[in-house]
């Protein structure tokens, strides 16, 4: 029997909405690693491979960013709740690589039990808005406390205009509220989306998503925005 078409399958977001992680990493698979993360990658500009800057991969999945981190010469700590996200991120070849050398650690917790080392990047693609909102203020706080200044913020939060806020349990913001929480950086980048999926019946849904890579500034940059 033949396999529908590509465009026939369910996008990846409608495993997502049923936190149907297998599902979504399936479906996912062969993607590249996200832009908000490579454009922190590329301000952090070139590695010397003496000295790798270190980074937190909250929420990595299957390991799209974390592979490429790697590949760029960078340290990471990968996290994930999902035990076969990791399975998967294990078998990449730069991971399996770097775990090999020293370069990967990765850690199977949940949001709420996750310890952040002091890094000079965190990433959270896509993963934050899947914090219960009632844990998500001292995740943040988490994150804040581990970057220090000149250290960079990237990945995605979702605005209070996302259809999944009828889901329950996922963690909304408005602008105002998402703005707040980098009242103490930088934003390099700061990209709203607010539209409508081009996706049919129940896979359709109104996406509104902040697309952010943010670096802490030091104190005498008081000012900038
Ligand atoms: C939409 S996926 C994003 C994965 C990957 N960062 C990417 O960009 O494709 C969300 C990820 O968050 C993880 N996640 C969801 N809830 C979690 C929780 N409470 N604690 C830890 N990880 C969680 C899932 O296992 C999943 O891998």
């Amino acid at each position: 029997m033949s396999s529908p078409p590509p465009d026939a399958q369910p996008p990846a977001h409608e495993a997502a909405a049923r936190r149907d992680w297998v599902a979504y990493f399936d479906r996912m698979a062969g993607k590249p690693a996200r832009e908000t993360l490579t454009g922190a990658l590329d301000a952090f500009g070139a590695v010397a491979p003496s000295a790798p800057p270190f980074a937190v991969d909250l929420g990595a999945g299957d390991g799209r960013d974390t592979a490429v981190m790697l590949e760029r010469g960078w340290r990471v700590l990968a996290h994930d709740g999902h035990a076969e996200g990791l399975r998967r991120l294990r078998h990449r070849p730069a991971c399996a690589a770097a775990l090999a050398e020293g370069r990967l650690e990765v850690v199977h917790a949940d949001f709420a039990d996750i310890e952040i080392p002091p890094a000079n990047l965190v990433n959270a693609s896509f993963s934050l808005p899947f914090c219960p909102p009632d844990a998500f203020p001292a995740l943040w706080r988490k994150i804040d406390a581990a970057l220090a200044p000149g250290a960079r913020f990237s990945g995605q939060l979702f605005g209070d205009r996302d259809e999944w806020i009828n889901l329950g349990g996922l963690t909304h913001l408005t602008r105002a509220q998402a703005l707040d929480l980098f009242s103490d950086y930088v934003l390099e980048s700061f990209r709203e989306e607010d539209r409508p999926s081009t996706h049919k019946g129940e896979a359709h849904k109104h996406w509104h998503t902040f697309h952010i890579i943010a670096r802490k500034r030091s104190e005498s940059q008081t000012g900038e925005r």
